[in-house]
């Protein structure tokens, strides 16, 4: 029988890189997609060394066009996706008062556009072949909201009602859609920011650690397991026990 398809994106990230590895290791057919064509590539090798064969496809998840294009290039080689993991995102911080239209705009092109875009291009093939799994990464910073991250905050919560609309719509359909969010997970995006920060933020933590992308990756593998089947608009919180709602 041949393997399901996942795609990844943002896959060559910190998480990313997670739970492509995850999927593999539970019998997914994985597709990572970037931007950065030299990472990427890099990022290819270096998994192969592991073990790792994915497949990786260029895809900017803000522009509407590049989705349906990659998507379609993706189906057409190996196959309908039965897995979307949106994962890609940034952060442009900045207080308010000084956050630039700019800024704004760009992070919710890539952490909320993105989700329709690509949840748009993978639609039609789950909906005829009647089983979909579609996995939103959101972040704490969406429930909690987050100083310095107006965009940001906004961007994540966004995907909470894109979530449980969309689960509605499909539910009859074998379609699942989620959203995990994750807390502080202890990848470049947190590991950059100043130590004397970070520090503050770990007491903050009550589990006391900044979290591993291999648990971010674990959720995943389940939501898009067979298993998960009654699981729908729901958003599973892992985040140490640092905003409990
Ligand atoms: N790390 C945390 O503590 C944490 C906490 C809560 C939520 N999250 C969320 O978890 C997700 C992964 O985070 P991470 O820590 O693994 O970050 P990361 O290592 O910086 O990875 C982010 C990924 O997003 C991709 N990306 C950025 N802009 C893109 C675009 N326009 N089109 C397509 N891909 C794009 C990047 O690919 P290229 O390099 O190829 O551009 C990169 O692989 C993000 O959505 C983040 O908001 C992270």
């Amino acid at each position: 029988m041949s393997k399901k398809i996942a795609l990844v994106t943002g896959g060559t990230g910190g998480i990313g890189t997670a739970i492509c590895r995850r999927l593999a290791d539970d019998g997914l057919q994985v597709v990572a997609a970037y931007t950065n064509e030299e990472k990427a590539k890099a990022w290819k090798d270096q998994q192969k060394e592991a073990g790792y064969d994915f497949e990786i496809s260029h895809i900017n998840v803000g522009e509407f066009e590049s989705c349906q294009q990659a998507c379609q290039e993706v189906v057409e080689r190996l196959g309908p996706i039965s897995v979307l993991v949106n994962n890609a995102g940034i952060t442009r911080d900045g207080f308010m008062k000084k956050m630039s239209w700019e800024k704004w705009h760009e992070v919710i092109k890539v952490n909320l556009d993105s989700v329709f875009n690509m949840s748009k291009a993978c639609l039609d093939n789950m909906l005829e072949a009647k089983y979909g799994r579609i996995i939103n990464i959101s972040s704490i910073n969406g429930q909690k909201g987050q100083m310095g991250q107006t965009n940001y905050s906004a961007a994540k919560a966004g995907m909470h009602g894109f979530t449980k609309a969309l689960a509605q719509e499909t539910a009859r359909k074998g379609i699942t859609v989620n959203t995990i969010s994750p807390g502080y997970i202890a990848t470049d995006m947190i590991m950059k920011i100043d130590e004397p920060i970070r520090n503050s933020i770990m007491e903050g933590i009550p589990v006391g650690r900044f979290g591993k992308p291999e648990e971010i990756a674990g959720a995943v593998a389940y939501l898009a397991s067979d298993e998960a089947g009654f699981i729908t608009g729901s958003n599973l919180a892992i985040n140490g026990g640092q905003h409990m709602c």
